[in-house]
């Protein structure tokens, strides 16, 4: 590790423990702690995720870590602080709660902040720390040091998008949730999932994104064959910490339950993306589903998939029969 990355380390520690304890532990933490209780959030779960609270007043943290013998530039450096155009020290999460986003080791590596009183709403709900020596946003997989243990006994992984539907569903006992942070899943997060697990859900949330962002995660899951992947559509356009929160547990066992596979969620995405009525477009979405007809390993499978296939639609099944073999031929 180099030195200045651990002076980092270092100083996301000590920030992580102060607005930790400005939410949990000072009556100017009031508003925020009864927001997340609002929420559903338990006390333990505060703890858990060493929840905290930026005070609106930057100067008590930054005496505090200037205390600890932290430079200017090493507060600048951490993306915490910064200089405004009077040259004063700002944090830049004044008056947000504060999730500390933590690496795979457990290490706080940078803070999200959230909004929670009405009259912060011209901003934007999350603000985070930009991106640092020890901060890439687009491979860190928010959660994945609690997760491990339970993702490592069941070798399945829940992926969702935000720092709440994590929360919720962990304090919920499905312990082998992580976040993608709302970016889509890269190649990275993969990587890293394909050596600790062998099942992913995507748990987005039941919106238009969320469903673009489950097609492209299944594109990026089909060319690895070591990773089953399923994905569970939160009805209603919720996401999964309301649904949770408004249906209960069983609810939930049982969207995971009824979770699709990726043949069964590409075939629905583009029915609704494909006119049917129109004998054109009817063609084109046959053609898709004979290519992803084709890339079933199991013959059996493909089999009854293309005679579900002629009979829906009364083409013949020789001619779905052709299309799926000349498929296979390009595929290899
Ligand atoms: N996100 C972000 N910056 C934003 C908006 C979203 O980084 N301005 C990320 C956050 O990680 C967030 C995730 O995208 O958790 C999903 O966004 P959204 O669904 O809008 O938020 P929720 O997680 O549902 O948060 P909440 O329930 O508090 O609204
Ligand atoms: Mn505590
Ligand atoms: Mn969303
Ligand atoms: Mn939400
Ligand atoms: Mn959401």
């Amino acid at each position: 590790v180099q030195p200045a990355h651990q002076r980092l380390y270092e100083l996301h520690d000590k920030v992580a423990d102060f607005y930790h304890y400005y939410l949990t532990g000072t009556n100017n933490g009031a508003s925020g702690y009864d927001y997340l209780l609002n929420r559903g959030f338990d006390e333990a779960l505060l703890d858990t995720f060493q929840l905290g609270l930026a005070p609106d007043n930057s100067q008590v943290l930054l005496e505090y870590l200037r205390q600890n013998e932290f430079s200017d530039q090493e507060l600048i450096d951490s993306g915490i602080f910064y200089q405004n155009d009077y040259q004063e020290w700002r944090d830049r999460f004044c008056g947000r709660l504060i999730i500390p986003l933590r690496n795979e080791r457990g290490q706080v590596v940078a803070f999200s902040g959230r909004q929670f009183q009405a009259e912060q709403s011209p901003q934007a709900k999350y603000l985070n720390s930009p991106e640092t020596p020890i901060f890439q946003k687009g491979e860190l997989l928010y959660n994945l040091d609690l997760a491990r243990p339970e993702i490592n006994r069941t070798k399945q992984v829940l992926i969702c998008e935000g720092y709440m539907d994590v929360m919720a569903l962990y304090q919920a006992g499905y312990e082998n949730v992580v976040a993608t942070m709302g970016t889509s899943l890269t190649e990275e997060h993969l990587d890293r999932l394909t050596r600790l697990s062998r099942e992913v859900y995507f748990i987005f949330d039941g919106d238009e994104a969320g469903q673009k962002a489950t097609k492209r995660a299944f594109d990026l899951v089909l060319p690895r064959p070591q990773l089953v992947a399923k994905s569970v559509s939160i009805p209603q356009g919720l996401d999964p910490d309301e649904w949770l929160k408004q249906k209960g547990k069983a609810s939930f066992d049982r969207l995971l339950e009824e979770a699709q596979s990726a043949f069964d969620f590409q075939v629905e995405y583009l029915k609704t993306h494909y006119n049917l009525h129109n004998d054109q477009e009817l063609a084109q979405y046959i053609e898709q589903v004979t290519q992803l007809i084709a890339q079933l390993n199991s013959p059996i499978e493909q089999e009854l998939r293309m005679k579900d296939l002629a009979e829906a639609y009364t083409v013949s099944l020789d001619l779905i029969e052709e299309q799926v073999a000349r498929k296979r031929q390009q595929l290899n």
